[in-house]
This record gives C-alpha cells, structure tokens and sequence, in this order.
C-alpha cells in the first residue's frame, strides 16, 4: 500500500501469484451497454498494470430501483459480461444495492506469474517509457455531459475507454518490462509522479510525442474539465516542470483525470521498440513512446 500500488497480490504457491482489486464508477457514457462494458474494462485494467489475467469476477452494481428499467440494467451488465469474455475470465455473481446514485463495475481475481509481475516502482534510469491510450478522456466526458464533445469523438473516447488492456500487458509479459501502472483518476502526471517517486526517478517527458484524443484542449479551454484534474493538478503540480512553453489548457491534459486510460510501462531501452509494436499488433493503435527515466532531480517529471 505504501507504493499505492494497482492491486492486492498474495502468494499462492512458487511462482503463481493470485491479483485482486474492485473497481466501480458512476456512467461516462450515454450508452447503457457501452457504461457496463468500460466500467469493466477499468476494473479489470487494475490487474493488467500488474502483468497479470484476469480468472474470476463479480458484478458490484448500486443502482436506483425507482427509475432504471430492468433492460437498461440487463444492457450494463451485458456490456460488463461483454468485456469479462473478453478476457478469457467468467463472473461468478456479485452485489446488488439501492442507491440513487448509478454505479458499475467488478471485482476481479486475477493471476500473474511472478515472474511477469510488474509493480510500480521498479523503473530504472535509462528505460523508455510506454503510454498505451491516448489522453483527454476525463474533459471529453465531462464535455459530453453536458452535449458539447462532437458525436465523433465520443465514439472514439468510449471506443477506446471500452478497450481491455488485455493486450498491452500480454506483450509485457512476452517482451519484459520493469515497471507498470495504469492510468486513471490521478490522471498520467498523478501515476507517473507514484511511479517515479516510488522507483526513485525522474522520468523526462516529450509532450509532443503524448497521445491526446481530438477536442481535449478546446474543450479544456472552455472550462469544461473534471473537479479530479484540478485536484491532481493542486496536488502533483509541485513535482512537476513544464521545460516547454504551453497553454494552460494543453498542460491541463496531463493532469486529466483518466477512466479506464492505458497502461503506462517503463522498459529498458533495448526492449521499447520491439514491446511498443507488440502492443499496437494487439490493439492499441495509439500506444507511444512518450519519454525516458533519468537518475533522480529535483523534480520527479519534467516535461520538454
Ligand atoms: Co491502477
Ligand atoms: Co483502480
């Protein structure tokens, strides 16, 4: 805990590691099928920022009574199952409460061989580091609460939102990498701050090479950003240098708070290429090469 690490792992016997976390938010999207399914991918995200895979799941679902048809709840939780399958895992049941507020998402029990085991505070000076999903999700779903993100970026932003990052830690596991985390509500500086801290590090980030999805900055500039990037920002913004000139907006964007965002990985040098075309043949187009890890600075994060 002292590392926040992604999730619980205990010992099961030489060499197998059981991996547990729960995980559950309120809806991003409009779509009741597209919720449950990327509720569950950022539940089951957790388990693949430790190297593992996911066996076993259950449904946490609150959820008001009153006012949600049954059908609408059957396609959340066949969007959640949808994802499940996906990972090769099943769901074994779950908890059902009353809330007015909607919420979804899993438990998952995973495993990991500890050797793939990735924790995140392993990162050695010399890596390069690895995003898997581009950035902006947090403004883009604030914007669409409120109908100002184009129909066409919110199909992206949830198609890539629903996406497992299933492949992502499959091509860790068969290339290496040292360390890993994925990135969620404390947004890429927030986790990359755990990260480098943790692994007593600087990590030197290229902005221009930053995945981000289309819409994110203007929208930023329109003020239409989540409460948790402008609490990641008053409490990560010290541990961070901007080398670079950019417009608060822009900067916005890596402290914006992420649901279900990708796996960001530090990998000795020798092995980033061969693990970033890896993971882009298994489905993440997006992924980048975003930096390197430095011995320590002052700062944890300096963006050039
Ligand atoms: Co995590
Ligand atoms: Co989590």
């Amino acid at each position: 805990m002292e590392h926040s690490e992604d999730a619980g792992v205990f010992r099961l016997n030489d060499g197998t590691l059981l991996v547990q976390t729960a995980d559950f938010i309120t809806p991003v999207v409009d779509d009741p099928f597209m919720y449950g399914r990327i509720a569950a991918a950022n539940s089951l995200s957790d388990i693949y920022a430790m190297g593992g895979k996911a066996v076993c799941c259950l449904n946490l679902v609150c959820y008001d009574s009153c006012n949600i048809e049954a059908r609408e709840l059957r396609s959340i939780l066949m969007g959640g199952l949808d994802a499940v399958k996906e990972a090769g895992a099943v769901i074994a049941g779950g908890h059902t409460v009353d809330d007015p507020e909607m919420k979804f998402g899993l438990s998952v029990t995973g495993i990991v061989e500890e050797k793939h085991l990735t924790r995140n505070n392993n990162a050695k000076p010399g890596d390069r580091l690895i995003l898997t999903k581009p950035l902006g999700m947090g403004i883009l779903t604030t914007a669409n609460k409120v109908d100002m993100a184009s129909e066409k970026t919110m199909e992206t932003a949830a198609r890539i939102m629903g996406m497992l990052n299933q492949g992502a830690a499959a091509a860790m596991n068969e290339t290496g990498a040292h360390s890993a985390t994925d990135i969620t509500g404390f947004g890429l500086i927030g986790h990359a701050l755990e990260m480098a801290r943790g692994s007593g590090v600087t990590f030197r980030i290229r902005t221009d090479a930053v995945p981000f999805l289309p819409e994110a900055v203007d929208l930023a500039g329109m003020g239409l950003i989540p409460a948790g990037s402008y609490n990641n920002r008053r409490f990560a913004g010290e541990t961070v240098e901007f080398e670079k000139e950019l417009s608060d907006d822009r900067k916005m964007i890596y402290f914006d708070a992420q649901t279900s965002g990708g796996l960001f990985i530090s990998t000795a040098p020798e092995n980033a290429r061969t693990l970033l075309e890896k993971i882009r043949e298994n489905g993440a187009g997006d992924a980048e090469i975003i930096g390197e890890v430095v011995e320590r600075e002052e700062k944890f994060i300096l963006f050039s």
